[in-house]
Parts: C-alpha cells; sequence; structure tokens
C-alpha cells in the first residue's frame, strides 16, 4: 500500500453534496481504518467565509449520532481544515496549496509521497475553470512521487456536445489515468455483486443470452419528489438526473460479454461495447410522463414540460429502464425475465415467467421468481467504496471518456427533441405507479406483468 501523506480537498465544501455525502462516507471510511490520521488531513474549499470550526459544525448534524462515535466523530472533524476562495481566481488556490504544503511538512511527507484527491462537490460549470486552478496552483509537487486525482460527480454535461466539450476542457488539463468520474450506483453493493454473480455461477452463464432471456427490466423508483431541487431537477430531467448515467451503467453490467479479466480497463471496454450497441432512443420506445403538483414548486416554471417519470426500451437484445420520481414506492432493481417454459404441462394453473430479480435497494435482495419455491445480504455507502477506490487509484468503478461519450450518444437526440418541446411528457398522479401508458409500451416490448400494478 501506498504511505505517505495524503490530503482529500473537497471542493464546494459548503454545499449541499459535500454535507450530506462527502463528508459522512469520509467520515466512515475514518471509522473503518481506512484514513489513518497520522496520514490524512480533509480540507474544505468554498466560497463561503467561514472558520474550520463553523464547518465542522456543518457537517458534525449530517455524521452519524451516538454515544459510542462521539470520540470519533470529533476527532475526525479535527482533520478537517477550511479555506474560503473563488472558483475563478488564482488568490484562494494559492492558499489551500500553502495549506496543503504545510499539513505535508508537518506530517513528514519527505519520507514519503504525497498524495493529493480533489473532490469536486460542485456544478459542472465550474469544473473546467477549477482544473485550470488546480493544474496551476495545486498540484502534487512531491519528488517523491505520489500523485494528484480528481473527482467529478455527475451531470457530466448536458448532451453529447457538451459533455464532448468538457471532457475535451479537463482532457487537456490532466490524464484519464487521473480523471475519476463518479457515478454512485457503480458503488452500491450488489451492483458491484453483479459480474460475480454472472461470471462465477456456472448456473447463469448457459441462460444469460437472447434465446433464454424474453426481456430485462432496470427500475428505479422513488416514492417523494423533487422537493427543495425543483430548480436544479427542472434542468435536467429524469433521463439526465437518473437513466443516462445510474440505470446505463447499470445495464452495462447486466448486458456485457466476459471480460478478460478483472482489470479495470479490460471491463470499461466490455462496458463501452454494450454502450456503443444500444441504438439511440426513438420516440416510439419512451413514455414520459410529469407529476401533478410538479409545478407548484416556485423554482419550475409553470410551463415546465421536464419528464419525472421515464420508461425507456432500449433495443439491445430488448432491455429497458424505467425511472421516476413521487410513485408509490422507492426501489431500484434489475429484473431479469425469462421466456416461457417449453411445453408447459401445467397449463391450468399458469404461474407466470421466471425471474431473476437484484434488488439494489431498499434491503438489498438477489431471488428468483421459480414456479415452485422461493429462496432469500451489511452493507457500505456507495460513496465510501468510491473515494477508497480512489485513493487506492482503480478506476474499474468509474466512468471512462468513451464511456461517457457512447452514453450520452443513447439520449442525445431525445433529449434535444424534449428540450424543444416536441415531446410531452403525460401527467401522472402522486403516490401513482406512473402514467398507465408506460405500462402499455412494455406490454407491447414483450415484457409480461408478473406482480401487482
Ligand atoms: C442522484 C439523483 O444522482 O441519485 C437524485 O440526482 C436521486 O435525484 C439519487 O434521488 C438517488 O440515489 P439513491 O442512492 O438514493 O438511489
Amino acid at each position: 500500500p501506498e504511505t505517505g501523506c495524503l490530503s482529500i480537498i473537497v471542493l464546494g465544501a459548503s454545499g449541499d453534496l459535500a454535507k450530506k455525502k462527502t463528508f459522512p462516507a469520509l467520515f466512515n471510511l475514518y471509522r473503518q481504518g481506512f484514513l489513518q490520521s497520522n496520514e490524512v488531513h480533509i480540507f474544505g474549499y468554498s466560497r463561503t467565509k467561514l472558520s474550520d470550526d463553523d464547518l465542522r459544525d456543518r457537517i458534525r448534524g449530517y455524521l452519524p449520532q451516538g454515544k459510542e462515535l462521539t470520540n470519533d466523530v470529533s476527532d475526525f472533524l479535527q482533520l478537517i481544515k477550511y479555506v474560503s476562495g473563488s472558483y475563478d481566481a488564482p488568490e484562494g488556490f494559492q492558499e489551500l496549496d500553502k495549506a496543503i504544503s504545510e499539513h505535508e511538512i508537518s506530517k513528514n511527507s519527505t519520507e514519503g509521497s504525497s498524495r493529493r484527491l480533489f473532490y469536486l462537490a460542485l456544478p459542472p460549470s465550474v469544473y473546467p475553470q477549477v482544473c485550470k486552478m488546480i493544474k496551476s496552483y495545486c498540484m502534487n509537487k512531491s519528488d517523491l512521487g505520489g500523485w494528484t486525482r480528481i473527482v467529478v460527480e455527475k451531470p457530466f454535461g448536458k448532451d453529447l456536445a457538451s459533455a464532448e466539450e468538457l471532457s475535451s476542457q479537463i482532457g487537456e488539463l490532466f490524464d484519464e489515468p487521473q480523471i475519476y468520474r463518479i457515478d454512485h450506483y457503480l458503488g452500491k453493493e450488489l451492483v458491484q455483486n453483479l459480474l460475480v454473480l454472472r461470471f462465477a455461477n456456472r448456473f447463469f452463464l448457459p441462460l444469460w443470452n437472447r434465446d433464454n432471456i424474453a426481456n430485462v427490466q432496470i427500475v428505479f423508483r422513488e416514492d417523494f419528489g423533487t422537493e427543495g431541487r425543483g430548480g436544479y431537477f427542472d434542468q435536467y430531467g429524469i433521463i439526465r438526473d437518473i437513466i443516462q448515467n445510474h440505470l446505463l451503467q447499470v445495464l452495462c453490467l447486466v448486458a456485457m460479454e466476459k471480460p478478460v479479466s478483472l482489470k479495470p480497463e479490460h471491463i470499461r471496454d466490455e462496458k463501452v461495447k454494450v454502450l456503443q450497441s444500444v441504438v439511440p432512443i426513438k420516440d416510439e420506445e419512451v413514455v414520459l410522463g410529469q407529476y401533478q403538483g410538479y409545478k407548484d414548486d416556485p423554482t419550475v416554471p409553470n410551463d415546465s414540460n421536464t419528464p419525472t417519470f421515464a420508461t425507456v426500451i432500449y433495443v439491445y437484445t430488448m432491455k429497458d429502464g424505467k425511472a421516476g420520481k413521487a410513485l408509490n414506492s422507492r426501489k431500484a432493481e434489475i429484473r431479469v425475465q425469462f421466456k416461457d417454459v417449453p411445453g408447459d404441462i401445467f397449463k391450468c394453473q399458469k404461474q407466470g415467467r421466471n425471474e431473476f430479480v437484484i434488488r439494489l435497494q431498499p434491503s438489498e435482495a438477489i431471488y428468483m421468481k421459480l414456479t415452485a419455491t422461493l429462496p432469500r445480504v451489511v452493507i457500505p455507502e456507495a460513496y465510501e467504496r468510491l473515494i477508497l477506490d480512489t485513493i487506492k487509484g482503480d478506476q474499474q468503478h468509474f466512468v471512462r471518456r468513451d464511456e461517457l461519450k457512447a452514453a450520452w450518444e443513447i439520449f442525445t437526440p431525445l433529449l434535444h427533441r424534449i428540450d424543444q418541446g416536441e415531446f410531452k411528457s403525460l401527467p401522472y398522479k402522486p403516490g401513482s405507479r406512473g402514467p398507465v401508458e408506460a405500462d402499455e409500451l412494455l406490454e407491447r416490448a414483450g415484457y409480461v406483468q408478473t406482480h401487482g400494478k
């Protein structure tokens, strides 16, 4: 394992993502011993003027509570320092670099390499300028090796052209092995398990093909709306928020061929092949919806056509993805539906099709719908694994540039039609299954309902 001091710099430290996800994930890694206090220092950076203690107080409320945790929480918070500055002027970044360097000297980095991880918990619009500042002022300068890595969040672009432009701008400053595009779905326990399930179980190998599988559903449902995030959400919509990234990544892992090895590049090569073989979505393969009441949010324009629900059929040996907010339940799952048994001798009691279901959340589970019996896994949070992978330098669970491009290619024509108001979102009642037209679309695509409507 690498030694030497590790500086984790969270840019956008006073924002929502940092408070709710990044710092709690860092805390859990700290508690589990992955971040050693004699090596690690955490820096928060954002525009808001705050003292170290102000930032610590803000973070405290989002960390797990409990008497037994009090000491860990205060030890962890002591590792955090705050620097304020703008995202486009040198001064703040020079000050940040000074703070990091002081830490490196105090942790005797002359005896080891120094590692700098920049986590951009920021809107993508500022990525290029922030990357420029990091590159100009904050790179690791240790003669003894080490690295500088940047982690960027979705949404990475708004369509193919904008994603490519963003990729090029960042690509001019950092090499692909330094860039970690995070998609937190790739950090979820059962998503990480998909390749093991598929390729370590003899059971699935002969069945996992178009001869046996009728269709695959990749489902994301939330039983709450866009509460408090209407302003952000309305500019993106459900396809850019969930489907183009989280669900397409899951699709890749469900559909890819066996990689040559588990090396990150071998896995990412196979994922790109899947994405490149999905044809761009056509109108007749989509149902869009918008829940009633969505436009009551004052930050959402009265005439918004932004979809909060979408069912999409992928013409790649019949996969489909659907995602929606404000529905009747909260879950994310992969449902692999097998074809009917040839020559069914139990005609009088039709039991429905075999299904292999991988429930990603809540209550992770893997189960099969068989015609006879039913069988039936404590799990780290997605961000924890992914930050740890960044520290270890393992890019397997991150999105490579060509992957991102291929993923945008699939949705860009449709998204442009939606943006131009040429494709309407159908109204649906909050707390319902979404528009009935979506179920009809799935039926037309060959899905046979096996569970309650
Ligand atoms: C985020 C989306 O990427 O994922 C949110 O922006 C969504 O709209 C969230 O609620 C869902 O993540 P999870 O891990 O709660 O399923």
